[in-house]
C-alpha cells in the first residue's frame, strides 16, 4: 500500500501495556509507506524497548531531550518540523494531563508543544483512571486546543477490569490515521455502494452465484469514506471485514440488493454499483433439497430487476457510477453500458483472468473520453476512481 507515501509521522509511545499495540501500529505506517520516526517516554520504554520500534521503523528511535544526534541538539524541534502529523498512542493518563497544562519535561511533551502539524492521541488507562474528573476535565480542554482524540473502546482491560479506556487496536488507529490526512473531495456527501455476488436459491442449499470477491466494492467504500463521504455499503455475500467507519446492509439475493438500494438511495447523492448482480434468478425455489436423478434437470430462470439502471433513472437520481466487468471488446460494451443506462461515469474492466484478486486494470468513460489508469492494487484504483468522481462532481 502506498496510501501515506510522503507522508511523515512522529509517533509517541508513553507508558501503558497497550505499548504492545504501538509497534503493530509502527509496522502498519511504515507498510502504508510512511515515514515513521518514534518517540519514546521512559513509561514507554518500560514495556517496549527502542530496539522493537527501531526495527520496524527503520529509523534512530528518539527519548532523550538531550539526545545529542540532532545537528543543532534540538530534537524537541527538528521532529516536528516538515511532519504531517505526531500520532501519541498509547497516550497515558499522566501524558494526557501535561498536554492539558502545557508542561514539558521530556522530548515527547515537549515536541508536543513545539509542534507546528497537528496532534492525534490514542487514550489508553483503566476505566478509573479514565472516568476520573481530572482525565474527563483534561479531556475537554485537549479538545478546546484542537487535538484529535482516538478512541478509546470500552471492553476487557489488562487490569482484569472491563469498561472504557482500552486502546483502539492498531489497525482501527491505521485507519483513522489514514482518514484523518488525506484529502476530503467528498465531505458533505452521502455514497450508496453495492458490492459482492448475488446467490439466487435453487433449493434450500444450492443456489446460482459468481466469483466476485467485494473487494473492489469494499475498496471503494473505504476511499469514499476516507474522502469524507458518509458511506452504506450494500453486500452480497462475501467475507471481508467492514471497512472502519463504512455502514454495512448484508444480502443475499438481487431482489434484496434492489429492495435495500432503493428504500437508502434518495438519501444518497452517489450511487457506485460495483456488484456483480445475478441477471437470472430460478423462476421457483424448490422447497426441499432437489434429489439426485439420472435424467436431465432443466432449471427456468427469469431475469432480474436492474438496480443500475433504474436508480439511474429516477426522477431525481444521485451521480451514478457504474462497473463493467468484460471478458472482451471492453471500450466498445462499457460505453454502450454509459450510453444506455445514462451514466456519467463507468470504470471498465477486462475480466480475462477471473475476478477475485487484489490487483485490477481499469479504464474510466466519461463524458470527457477514456481515462486509462495505471495497473494496481484495488485500494489505489479506488482512490483514483473517488479522485475522479470528486473531480466531476466539482465541475
Ligand atoms: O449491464 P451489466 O450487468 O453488465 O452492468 C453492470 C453494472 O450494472 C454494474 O455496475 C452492476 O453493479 C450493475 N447492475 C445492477 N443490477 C443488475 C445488474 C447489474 O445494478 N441486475
Amino acid at each position: 500500500m502506498s496510501e501515506l507515501r510522503k507522508k511523515r509521522i512522529v509517533q509517541g509511545v508513553t507508558g501503558g501495556i497497550a505499548a504492545y499495540k504501538a509497534a503493530e501500529l509502527t509496522r502498519l505506517l511504515v507498510k502504508g509507506g510512511a515515514r515513521v520516526d518514534v518517540v519514546l517516554t521512559a513509561g514507554g520504554a518500560r514495556f517496549v524497548t527502542p530496539v522493537t520500534f527501531q526495527a520496524l521503523s527503520g529509523r534512530p528511535v528518539w527519548s532523550d531531550l538531550w539526545d545529542a544526534r540532532a545537528d543543532d541538539n534540538m530534537a524537541h524541534i527538528e521532529l516536528t518540523r516538515g511532519a504531517d502529523a505526531v500520532v501519541v498512542a498509547p497516550a497515558s493518563a499522566d501524558f494526557l494531563a501535561k498536554l492539558a497544562h502545557g508542561l514539558c519535561d521530556d522530548l515527547l511533551t515537549t515536541l508536543c508543544l513545539a509542534r507546528d502539524c497537528p496532534l492525534l492521541v490514542a487514550p489508553a488507562m483503566n476505566r478509573q483512571m479514565w472516568e476520573n474528573p481530572a482525565t474527563r476535565r483534561n479531556l475537554r480542554q485537549l479538545a478546546e486546543d484542537g487535538i484529535h482524540v482516538l478512541g478509546p473502546a470500552s471492553g476487557d482491560q489488562a487490569c482484569g477490569e472491563t469498561g472504557m479506556g482500552r486502546m483502539l487496536e492498531a489497525e482501527e488507529l491505521y485507519e483513522d490515521i489514514v482518514a484523518f490526512l488525506v484529502p476530503k473531495p467528498l465531505r458533505g456527501w452521502r455514497v450508496l455502494i453495492t458490492a459482492g455476488p448475488t446467490f439466487e436459491p435453487i433449493d434450500p442449499v444450492r443456489g446460482l452465484t459468481n466469483s466476485s470477491s467485494g473487494k473492489m466494492g469494499f475498496a471503494l467504500a473505504r476511499a469514499a469514506r476516507h474522502a469524507g463521504a458518509q458511506v452504506t455499503l450494500v453486500s452480497g455475500p462475501v467475507s471481508l471485514p467492514t471497512p472502519r467507519g463504512v455502514n454495512r446492509v448484508n444480502v443475499t439475493t438481487a431482489a434484496q440488493m434492489r429492495e435495500a438500494v432503493m428504500a437508502r438511495v434518495r438519501d444518497h447523492g452517489i450511487f457506485i454499483g460495483v456488484a456483480a448482480v445475478a441477471d437470472y434468478r430460478p423462476a421457483q425455489s424448490a422447497e426441499h433439497k432437489i434429489k439426485k436423478g439420472k435424467t436431465q434437470l432443466t432449471l427456468q430462470l427469469e431475469p432480474t430487476a436492474d438496480i443500475l439502471a433504474e436508480v439511474a433513472s429516477l426522477d431525481q437520481p444521485p451521480f451514478c457510477v457504474g462497473f463493467a466487468a468484460e471478458s472482451q471488446n471492453l471500450e466498445e460494451y462499457a460505453e454502450a453500458k454509459r450510453q444506455a443506462k445514462k451514466l456519467p461515469l463507468v470504470v471498465g474492466n477486462l475480466v480475462q483472468h477471473g475476478m477475485g484478486g487484489d490487483e485490477n486494470t481499469v479504464i474510466l468513460f466519461d463524458n470527457q473520453g477514456r481515462h486509462p489508469l495505471q495497473a494496481g492494487p484495488k485500494q489505489e484504483l479506488a482512490r483514483q476512481i473517488v479522485a475522479h468522481l470528486a473531480q466531476l462532481l466539482r465541475t
